[in-house]
C-alpha cells in the first residue's frame, strides 16, 4: 500500500462516526479457510449443488461428509488472524459499530467482536428437516452420518443458509439498517457477486457512506462504487492501518 492510499484511509478511519465492516471469505484466507471463487476456491473442485436445498433433501447422507470435510473440520481448526484481531481491537476502541458477515466461520466472534451480523447464518447450529428444531451441533451430533435431531430423529441440515433459502431475517433487517446509518463501510474480502448480500454496500454508498475496500484483486465493487481501492491482503492492511491510526 502507497502512502498516498494509507493518509486518506487512515484519516477516514479515525474520522468516522459509524464504520461498519462487511465481510467475506477472503477475510478468513490467512486463517487457512479457502474462498469459494477464485485459484483455489472451494468452486473449482466442487460443484456448488452440494449447498442448494433441494439436492441436500435428496441427498443428505452423501453430502453431509463433504460438508465435515470442507466446512466443519477446517473450521475448528483454524484461528482467527491478524485481520480479524484489527476488527475486534477497533471494535473495543468504540470505533467499529458492526460488522455484516457472509462466513459462517465464527472467527470474529472468536477474535472478540460482539456486534457481528451473521448474514448467512453459522455453523454452530443445525436444523431439522423434519420437524424445524434447531439444535447445537454437538460434536456428538455431529459424529453422526447424517447428524439427526435430538427431537425426532429427522435429517439435520447447518443453520448456514443454502442456495435456494431465504437471509435469517434478523440479520437481513439488522444488516440494511447498519448500511444505510454507515458514513464508512469497509469492504473486505468479497467478490461481491451472491446476491442479497451483494446489494448491501449499494444500500450504504446510496445513502452517503465513504466505500472502502480492502482485496488482493479488484471485486464487483472496484471501479463502481470503492472510494479507496486498497489492494492486498486483509492481513497484512488492516493492521498497518491500526498502526497508522
Ligand atoms: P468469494 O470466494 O466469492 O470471494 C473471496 C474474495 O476474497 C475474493 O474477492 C478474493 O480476491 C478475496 N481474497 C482472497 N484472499 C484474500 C485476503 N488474504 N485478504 C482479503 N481478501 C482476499 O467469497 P465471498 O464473497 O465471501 O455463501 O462469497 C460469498 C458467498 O458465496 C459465501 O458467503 C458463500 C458462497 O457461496 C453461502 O455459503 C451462502
Amino acid at each position: 500500500m502507497t502512502d498516498a492510499k494509507l493518509r486518506p484511509a487512515t484519516d477516514i478511519i479515525r474520522q468516522a462516526k459509524h464504520l461498519v465492516a462487511f465481510t467475506g471469505a477472503g477475510i478468513s484466507a490467512e486463517s487457512g479457510i479457502p474462498t469459494f471463487r477464485g485459484e483455489n476456491g472451494l468452486w473449482n473442485q466442487y460443484d456448488p449443488r452440494i449447498l442448494e436445498l433441494s439436492y441436500f433433501r435428496q441427498h443428505a447422507e452423501e453430502i453431509w461428509p463433504l460438508l465435515k470435510d470442507l466446512f466443519y473440520n477446517v473450521i475448528s481448526g483454524a484461528e482467527p488472524n491478524p485481520a480479524h484481531y484489527t476488527l475486534a481491537e477497533w471494535e473495543k476502541q468504540g470505533l467499529l459499530k458492526s460488522i455484516i458477515t457472509q462466513n459462517i466461520d465464527n472467527l470474529h466472534q472468536r477474535a472478540g467482536n460482539r456486534h457481528v451480523i451473521e448474514y448467512h447464518g453459522n455453523t454452530r447450529d443445525a436444523v431439522c428437516l423434519s420437524c424445524g428444531e434447531k439444535t447445537a451441533l454437538t460434536e456428538e451430533i455431529l459424529a453422526g452420518n447424517p447428524p439427526v435431531c435430538p427431537v425426532c430423529g429427522g435429517i439435520l441440515k447447518p443453520d448456514f443458509v443454502f442456495f435456494g433459502e431465504p437471509i435469517p431475517a434478523e440479520a437481513a433487517a439488522k444488516a440494511l439498517e447498519e448500511s444505510a446509518v454507515a458514513d464508512v463501510y469497509l469492504i473486505i474480502g468479497t467478490s461481491g457477486v451472491i446476491y442479497p448480500a451483494s446489494l448491501l454496500p449499494y444500500e450504504a454508498k446510496k445513502a452517503g457512506a465513504k466505500i472502502m475496500e480492502i482485496n488482493p484483486e479488484p471485486s464487483e465493487y472496484t471501479g463502481k462504487i470503492t472510494d479507496i481501492f486498497l489492494q492486498g491482503k486483509a492481513g497484512e492492511i488492516l493492521p498497518v492501518l491500526q498502526q497508522n491510526l
